[in-house]
């Protein structure tokens, strides 16, 4: 009989690739997805595979503790792989609290909950998905490695710090069967466009301005979506217990260089705004984010040495893709860019 999978944020930008990947190339599995369906999580973006009869939806908040206990002991999975989460650095910064409740207090209730079902199952795993923002700011060298010091700066590398934590903890303590892998910044396909690399294409595709933080020389390292989740499921499949895996690009960008690409892209595929001019001329620099990190970057030779995983897109490969893919679904991003999504905008730059 095959596995039973249990994904929370399942319809959150990176939860819905890894849903895709695991119920296109692994046809024995059962899948449920427990979101409570936040302005991130969209059902458009399952759409591809959310009519399969081995694909189940359940609207479950994480920071609701009984529907997640009840939840989970229905459901009995083999694995709790948990995406879900707040996830923006800025949102973190305006309102904290909702980042404590979700991604601590929901993983704790999620913990929990997993406990119980590890009591019946031996072999159940949890695996809990992470961000390089919990090591804090790089300076000019050096990368991020497994044992690199906690040290976040914003209320959501703070929030999955501490969730980090919690998850070793119940490791340790309780004996769970965790796994945590910290990755940096992706990009791809159904990403929300108030995270750089969508936002730009979408401002750029409509001719409106680039906000480009501080001096925008800060520095993250990419990687495409699709490599992520293989990632997560080579973690998931082979690992040891315990273990915690640091996943990256090896594509270390300064963020000006990324829009000057982006810029230079829809140009290409597209065409320009006007002859001549370049979609560069739209970029404006703005009041820098507060307790900006300069710069990320990851060493992933754990991942690449122990379980033989490594990119498979270079970061101009990707990047191309995506471009195009948001340049053909457009009708996805008009459903996305919402009354809600223009109050959020006009609040986050309109007096920066
Ligand atoms: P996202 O914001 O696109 O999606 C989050 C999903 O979680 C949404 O579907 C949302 O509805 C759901 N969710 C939020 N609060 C919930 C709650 N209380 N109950 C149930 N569901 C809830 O996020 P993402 O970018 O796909 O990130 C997924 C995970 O990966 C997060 O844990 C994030 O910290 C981590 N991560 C993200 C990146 C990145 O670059 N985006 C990099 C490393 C790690
Ligand atoms: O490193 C992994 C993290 O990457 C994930 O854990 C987070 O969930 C994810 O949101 C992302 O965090 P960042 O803060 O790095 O991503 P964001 O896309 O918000 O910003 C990327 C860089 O671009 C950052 O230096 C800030 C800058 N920026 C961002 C936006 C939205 C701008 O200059 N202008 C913008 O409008």
């Amino acid at each position: 009989m095959g596995k039973t999978y249990l994904v929370t944020g399942g319809l959150g930008f990176i939860g819905s690739e890894y849903v895709r990947l695991i119920l296109t190339e692994q046809p024995d599995v059962e899948l449920h997805n427990h979101d409570c369906q936040t302005y991130a999580g969209n059902p458009e973006n399952l759409q591809k595979v959310d009519q399969l009869e081995r694909y189940h939806y359940h609207k479950v908040d994480i920071r609701d503790r009984d529907a997640v206990y009840a939840a989970v002991e229905k459901i009995a999975p083999d694995c709790i792989v948990h995406f879900a989460a707040e996830s923006h650095v800025d949102r973190s910064i305006e309102g904290p609290l909702l980042f404590v409740e979700t991604n601590v207090m929901g993983t704790l209730h999620l913990l929990e909950a997993a406990r119980e079902v590890f009591k019946k199952n031996p072999d159940f795993r949890f695996l809990h998905v992470s961000t390089d923002e919990v090591y804090g700011s790089l300076g000019d060298t050096g990368a991020f490695l497994e044992t690199t010091a906690y040290d976040p700066s914003s209320p959501y590398s703070a929030s999955k710090a501490a969730s980090d934590h919690f998850v070793r903890a119940w490791g340790r303590t309780f004996g769970l069967p965790i796994l945590i892998t910290n990755c940096s910044n992706n990009y791809g396909p159904y990403q929300f466009p108030e995270k750089l690399i969508p936002l730009m294409i979408n401002n750029a595709v409509h001719g409106k301005p680039l906000p480009v933080y501080g001096d925008g020389k800060n520095v993250r390292d990419w990687l495409f979506v699709e490599d992520h989740a293989r990632a997560i499921d080579l973690v998931l499949q082979e690992a040891k217990i315990g273990e915690t895996y640091n996943i990256g690009g090896e594509a270390e960008e300064e963020n000006l260089n990324v829009v000057h690409t982006l810029c230079d892209l829809v140009d290409e595929i597209r065409g320009p705004l006007e002859a001549g001019k370049s979609r560069r001329e739209l970029i404006t620099f703005v009041t820098d984010r507060p307790g900006h990190d300069r710069r990320y970057a990851m060493d992933i030779t754990k991942i690449k040495n122990e379980l033989n995983w490594k990119p498979l897109y270079s970061f101009e490969e990707g990047l191309r893709k995506t471009v195009k893919w948001y340049l053909e679904n457009t009708e996805w991003m008009s459903h996305v860019v919402d009354g809600s999504y223009k109050t959020y905008y006009s609040r986050m730059y309109d007096d920066r």
